[in-house]
């Protein structure tokens, strides 16, 4: 799906290793799968997987989750192609902060979205992120150094389940 879907999610995620098709050999998967395993065996990292009707369609991943004084972590996710405008990564987003704020005692979350990812910006938008500023040339995407925008929400700016909130402005229900 991640070869189906290379000029879809290239512009958006960090310079990897080699070309796309060999970071994504059937034999990439097993040490990838184990340092995640390892990373989420350790507190660091949540990495989920988005389901549609039981069928994987991406993936959301929670990273450097830091706790202390801060309590924060960065969230992160991508959806296929074929399935794109469908509220799936919405839904995805919403589940995974409401996690993250309930379950796992976080306090903030950190999104970064470059300018032109108008897609991504609009999933984090409807959820009620805010924009807090501009980060210069902060990410190595796609073998350049790009800016992104800093999106954040804090647990006690929602009043209710970040699900709840989708549900009662429309955009979800519950079976
Ligand atoms: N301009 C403006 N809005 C757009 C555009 C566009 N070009 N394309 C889509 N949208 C809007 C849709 O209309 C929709 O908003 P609406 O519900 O108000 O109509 C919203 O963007 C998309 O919402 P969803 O359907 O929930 O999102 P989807 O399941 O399609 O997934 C995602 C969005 C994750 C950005 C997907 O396109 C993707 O995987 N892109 C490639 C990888 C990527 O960019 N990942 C995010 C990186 S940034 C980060 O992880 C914090």
């Amino acid at each position: 799906m991640r070869i189906r879907n290379q000029n879809s999610l290239m512009p958006w995620e960090p310079t990897g290793v080699g070309s796309w098709s060999s970071r994504h050999q059937v034999s990439s998967w097993p040490p990838l799968f184990a340092v995640l395993k390892s990373e989420a065996k350790r507190g660091n990292l949540l990495p989920f997987v988005i389901e549609l009707d039981g069928q994987y369609v991406g993936q959301l991943t929670v990273g450097n989750i830091q706790r202390g004084a801060v309590c924060t972590a960065w969230i992160g996710y991508w959806v296929d192609e074929i399935h794109a405008g469908k509220g799936i990564a919405t839904a995805a987003v919403a589940l995974g902060v409401d996690h993250c704020f309930n379950s796992v005692g976080l306090h903030r979350l950190d999104a970064t979205v470059q300018p032109s990812n108008t897609a991504s910006q609009a999933v984090l938008t409807k959820l009620g992120f805010r924009r807090e500023g501009l980060l210069e040339r902060y990410m190595d995407v796609n073998k350049s150094w790009r800016d992104h925008f800093l999106f954040a929400i804090t647990a006690e700016e929602l009043t209710c389940s970040m699900v709840q909130r989708l549900v009662q402005s429309g955009r979800a229900s519950l079976l």
